[in-house]
């Protein structure tokens, strides 16, 4: 194992009912005013704002809403949402959401109590947090980004057509809410999306150095194999409450630092997305599925023997026979297989680039990580960026 330190703020509390149980507790530590921030109103529909509302009410904060919070969200919403919080003293952000509200919220953590320009300063490049954001709280509501339990924030800036994620573990939140139930009301495609987000995030972990044998890609492997097995029962079944509370937790243990620990990581594929987002406003975890078989198809041959061991212990394909390049190759395409058969989109045209995408322009775009089996140019980007038109 590499060296590290490990820390996670977040206390995560987990289950059926856990709202109705432990929100009040979990709210009483703060100050009267909350900014009670969502969607497009999804949770109005489900019931989830109403359940929230009444226990705001009975242990009587003061709720200002912040409405609109849109996937991908947008720098201009982090704005809004900061003056909020600065005109209503607010003492609590409490975020009901997937990755779009939580991130948008992490990031109106910081604006709020930061006078100076917060994109140029922390999200155009690394800063360095030396003030306390407001405290903020987390209700899971679409599983698939982790972001209930890490400091990650994934913003769009529109002027500038660039999507960049900054993780400070300062905007970890105090508390997380998680209970699948509430999940069951997410379409079946947003479902597929946020488990393969899940998936992605622990294969940009997993194939990356070190490849000794290491506690995290073991861990690694147990919940890829996991994602696979509960992803498949929850489109059989929305639900399975096992499947569904087995994909909830999947989710926050793939991005909550824990199998990080001694990996370099990898994260190229999710630069790519990000960007194509910032081009298109795709989906992530849909632009991440078209992505994947194409990036590891280019990169797989500088990585034989982890994606070799990927095939065999991931997808249970049969070694017999088989060189380590051909095995490699397989557990390629089992998991391109795997998009196929969730009903995936496969080609960027389904994500909504089109001939008039500036596809170089889109290419140079991508940040180029170091952690991946043979660092890319952004030739190669652009060659897979084509190789999925
Ligand atoms: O806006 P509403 O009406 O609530 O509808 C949402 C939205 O349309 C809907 N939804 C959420 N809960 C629901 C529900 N519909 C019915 N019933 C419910 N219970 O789901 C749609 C998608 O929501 P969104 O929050 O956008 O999805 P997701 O959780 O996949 O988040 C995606 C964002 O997170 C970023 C992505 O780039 C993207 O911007 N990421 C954040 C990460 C992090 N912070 O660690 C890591 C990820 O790699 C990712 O980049
Ligand atoms: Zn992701």
């Amino acid at each position: 194992m590499n060296n590290f330190i490990f820390e996670n703020a977040t206390k995560a509390v987990f289950g059926q009912g856990c709202v109705k149980e432990y929100l009040s507790c979990m709210v009483s530590h703060y100050g009267p005013n909350v900014l009670l921030a969502y969607g497009g109103g999804s949770i109005k529909r489900n019931g989830i704002y109403d359940e929230v509302c009444g226990i705001l009410q009975s242990t009587d904060k003061n709720i200002v809403e912040f409405s609109g919070i849109m996937p991908n969200p947008t720098y201009a919403k982090v704005q809004e949402g900061a003056k909020l919080v600065r005109g209503n003293h607010i003492d609590l952000i409490l975020a009901v959401g997937g990755g779009s509200v939580m991130d948008c919220c992490k990031a109106v953590s910081m604006a709020a109590r930061y006078d100076g320009d917060l994109w140029a300063d922390y999200w155009a490049r690394p800063g360095v947090v030396d003030f306390e954001p407001v405290p903020l709280g987390m209700i899971v509501t679409v599983s698939g980004t982790g972001s209930e339990m890490n400091g990650g924030a994934v913003i769009t800036n529109e002027e500038l057509k660039i999507k960049t994620g900054r993780d400070y573990p300062k905007c970890n939140a105090r508390f997380a809410l998680m209970d699948p139930t509430y999940t069951f009301s997410v379409p079946k495609m947003q479902m597929i999306s946020g488990g393969f987000d899940t998936l992605s995030h622990i294969m940009e972990i997993y194939f990356s150095e070190p490849d000794e044998p290491n506690v995290s890609d073991d861990i690694a492997e147990a919940l890829m194999r996991g994602v696979v097995r509960d992803l498949r029962a929850a489109v059989q079944k929305p639900e399975d409450y096992t499947a569904r509370s087995n994909l909830m937790w999947e989710a926050t243990m793939a991005e909550n630092r824990v199998i990080k620990l001694g990996k370099q990581t990898d994260f190229q594929a999710h630069m790519m997305e990000h960007q194509l987002g910032a081009y298109t406003d795709c989906n992530h975890g849909l632009g991440l599925a078209v992505l994947h078989p194409a990036y590891y198809r280019y990169i797989c041959e500088k990585g034989i023997t982890k994606f070799a061991r990927f095939a065999t212990r991931v997808w249970d394909v049969p070694a017999d026979g088989k060189t380590e390049i051909e095995l490699a190759h397989a557990g390629v395409e089992a998991l391109a297989d795997f998009i196929q058969e969730l009903g995936m989109p496969t080609t960027l045209r389904e994500l909504g680039v089109t001939e008039q995408t500036p596809m170089k322009e889109l290419a140079d775009s991508v940040p180029l990580t170091p952690g991946s089996y043979g660092k890319l140019t952004h030739e190669d980007v652009l060659h897979i960026f084509e190789a999925c038109y």
